[in-house]
């Protein structure tokens, strides 16, 4: 298709591969010119007299390793900053300190469990008006929009059912009412295939404790913004609050962002084969892929990203003791919680990674005992299908 790139999704964003390698990296600002970035781990910096330093004073404000990752990140996600956090839920609590006492949050109903308990069991019962709202329909977060509302979260697409929202025509409802922030969740994307703040969002977070590291060894949240004063109140909040990253963590943040146009190509390709595989297997129920034409919004897929990562969902046919029976018979996949590393993981929401939801609501979303989430890693292709065919065989014995 025409200016169209893989599978008829948007052209890969310019440039995405030199500012992932070079962005922030000038080894000029060094004095030994080193080629990859030092890891500064001193937690105070000198002054030249009392209250007169450098670009640094102490740990917590800011350091020279975490300047090097928040330049690279901001320039991947198509933004004029970015900030670092210890975590992707300390990132959501950042975010949450811009709002005031009595104000509401409209969250998407389906999103990541600790997502989900942060905002029923700790902002609601503190300070915070929460409501969760369908967001793939527009028009339901036009009817639950009130002047009280400061902040809509959405995650696109959605932790574990992979839901998929169409981030403009959300921006453009959120937006009629001055005021009112709109936060993407870009985890399960990262900025190669879908930049947020392109489409209207004000804040683009990510736990870059998944794709974006990418290696399964760093836990880690980003938030990128263009706006001066957002910036400037969440620079002071990340200080005030504490929640920072180490500096050996934002060396290996920003080491592996390095690659991440590589490894998101092959998660696609790997993704793709793999759902298509499932998709006429005898064992299996349906499968939730936003990169195949069966998805609902695979249009809405199509026209704001330039690909889709590894994560699929999938009902497997039977009972729960199958679906347990599928994932311990896997040997390539690892039976774990998280995503996103160059290593295959499989697991089950309902059990592990959404166990917080309440069962009701988990019922109501869809996250039943046959839903099987895979993060589809690096391997080869032909290994993993192998894999998942011997395992859904096996599950049935
Ligand atoms: C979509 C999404 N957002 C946020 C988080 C929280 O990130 P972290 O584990 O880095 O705190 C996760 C964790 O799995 C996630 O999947």
């Amino acid at each position: 298709m025409a200016g169209k790139g893989t599978e008829g999704f948007l052209p890969p964003f310019k440039h995405f591969a030199t500012d992932a390698i070079h962005a922030g990296q000038e080894p000029e600002k060094w004095r030994s010119g080193a080629v990859v970035p030092p890891i500064s781990l001193s937690t105070t910096f000198k002054q030249r007299a009392p209250g007169e330093h450098a670009d640094y004073k102490y740990v917590r404000c800011g350091t020279p390793t975490r300047d090097c990752l928040e330049k690279a990140a901001a320039a991947l996600d198509g933004a004029k900053y970015c900030l670092a956090y210890s975590s992707g839920l300390a990132a959501l609590l950042n975010i949450c300190h811009l709002l005031k006492t009595g104000d509401t949050v409209i969250c998407m109903d389906d999103v990541y469990g600790g997502t989900n308990r942060y905002f029923q069991k700790v902002a609601s019962e503190n300070n915070l008006k929460v409501i969760f709202v369908d967001c793939t329909k527009p028009k339901c977060l036009e009817a639950a929009i009130t002047p009280d509302t400061k902040l809509v979260w959405l995650e696109t697409p959605t932790n574990p059912t992979l839901k998929v929202i169409d981030i403009q025509a959300c921006a453009d409802v959120a937006h009629r009412q001055p005021g009112v922030l709109l936060a993407v969740d870009n985890t399960f994307m990262s900025a190669y295939f879908q930049r947020p703040m392109s489409l209207g969002a004000d804040i683009c977070v990510s736990s870059a404790t998944k794709y974006i590291n990418g290696h399964s060894d760093v836990l880690l949240g980003l938030v990128s913004v263009n706006r001066d004063d957002l910036y400037e109140r969440l620079k002071f909040l990340q200080n005030s609050l504490g929640a920072v990253p180490s500096p050996f963590d934002c060396f290996l943040c920003n080491r592996g962002l390095k690659t991440l146009h590589i490894r998101m190509k092959l998660h696609f390709q790997n993704g793709l084969a793999v759902a298509k595989f499932l998709e006429t297997h005898p064992r299996v129920e349906k499968v939730i892929y936003p990169g195949l034409p069966s998805h609902p919004q695979y249009h809405v897929m199509q026209k704001q990203c330039t690909g889709c990562p590894g994560m699929i969902t999938f009902y497997i046919k039977g009972k729960k003791e199958n679906a347990i029976a599928f994932l311990k018979n896997l040997k390539v996949f690892a039976l774990a919680e998280s995503l996103g590393g160059y290593e295959s993981l499989a697991e089950h929401p309902a059990i592990m990674t959404h166990a917080s939801v309440p069962e009701k609501e988990r019922k109501a979303l869809g996250i039943t005992d046959t839903l099987i989430r895979l993060s589809v890693g690096l391997e080869d292709e032909e290994d993993l299908i192998k894999d998942l065919d011997q395992a859904l065989e096996a599950a049935f014995k």
